[in-house]
């Protein structure tokens, strides 16, 4: 079985950024790619961050984190990827951009690299069509904070070869997560079932059965889920969820993925959740307090 020593990440967002840091952390080599440098120093500061924050608290010593940022290697260029042996894509959420990206990759890599998708929506063989390895091409589906959540979604699409998933599977465990196969359906396991429960959320909120406190105190109090249904859409992001919930209606036309008109409305006034500042709660003061959505 072909050995991953070296990885590259395409994308230093919040998804991208968190997957790179705990491949570096588990010891591997990572080259992580950005198109603009202003999000290269993003990620690059988010990493830092979490590291200096788990050395602070006793969870790393200060020698294994210059390990880390040492095993690191943030670039602009594509080229930069050729020799890794496994590529984790984990930009925008668009097929057309996602095709063009692994097209791009197909011509650059060497037959033998695997690829891999962290989508958390689109079919993995929508994109491991344009390529000339559907054999070696998986989704590997991680969550959100990535440092923190054990699960990685392995998916499985009707080309993907038997070799190719036993390869990532065991990476996935090499990193310290908790793998499980899934074939290759539109929401994997948990956005299949974790996303009509948000938009639910949203929809009890429309119809005026309770505040969002109280439905968020709910949830956490009656099922112990450790955030609530609109602390968890604000955290994800609005923006995030109504994709998703977008790509998933497209597939299954069924109205349990059907954004909410609230939603909507809320990412066209700019609400995208935490990242932007305000959800369904602002961040902008010194502890979150629900947005006054005229309701
Ligand atoms: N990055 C790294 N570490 C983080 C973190 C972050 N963003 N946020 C919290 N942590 C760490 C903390 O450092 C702390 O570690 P320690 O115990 O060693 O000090 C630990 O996590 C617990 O953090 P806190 O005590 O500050 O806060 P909580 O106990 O409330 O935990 C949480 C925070 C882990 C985010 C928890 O609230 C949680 O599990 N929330 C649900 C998250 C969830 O459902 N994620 C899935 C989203 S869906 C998804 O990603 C799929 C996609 O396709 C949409």
């Amino acid at each position: 079985m072909a050995t991953i020593r070296s990885v590259g990440v395409v994308g230093a967002g919040l998804m991208g950024s968190g997957i790179a840091q705990v491949v570096a952390q588990a010891g591997y080599s990572v080259v992580v790619r950005e198109v603009e440098q202003r999000f290269l120093d993003k990620g690059i500061s988010s990493v830092e961050g979490q590291l200096k924050r788990a050395v602070e608290k006793g969870r790393m010593t200060a020698q294994d984190m210059a390990g880390t940022l040492g095993r690191m290697t943030w670039t602009l260029h594509l080229e930069a990827l050729k020799q890794t042996d496994l590529i984790i894509e984990a930009i925008v959420e668009d097929l057309n951009t996602k095709q063009e990206l692994y097209r791009a990759l197909d011509r650059l890599c060497p037959p033998a690299t695997i690829f891999a998708s962290n989508t958390s929506s689109l079919t993995i063989m929508a994109m491991a069509a344009v390529t000339g390895r559907a054999d070696r091409f998986a989704g590997l589906h991680f969550f959100n904070p990535v440092p923190v959540m054990k699960l990685v979604e392995v998916i499985r699409t009707i080309r993907t070869s038997e070799e190719t998933i036993r390869i990532v599977y065991e990476f996935a465990k090499s990193l310290g997560k908790e793998p499980v196969r899934v074939k290759d359906n539109c929401g994997f396991i948990v956005n299949r079932l974790l996303v009509p429960y948000l938009l639910d959320a949203i929809r009890t909120l429309e119809a005026g059965v309770a505040s969002v406190e109280d439905i968020d105190k709910a949830m956490t109090l009656g099922c112990a889920h450790p955030m609530g249904p609109f602390t968890l859409v604000d955290f994800v992001g609005l923006d995030t969820t109504y994709f998703i919930a977008n790509i998933m209606f497209e597939e299954y036309r069924e109205p349990r993925y059907a954004p909410p008109p609230l939603l909507r409305k809320m990412i066209m006034a700019g609400y995208h959740g935490r990242k932007s500042g305000r959800g369904f709660y602002d961040y902008t003061g010194p502890a979150p307090v629900v947005t006054d959505l005229g309701l």
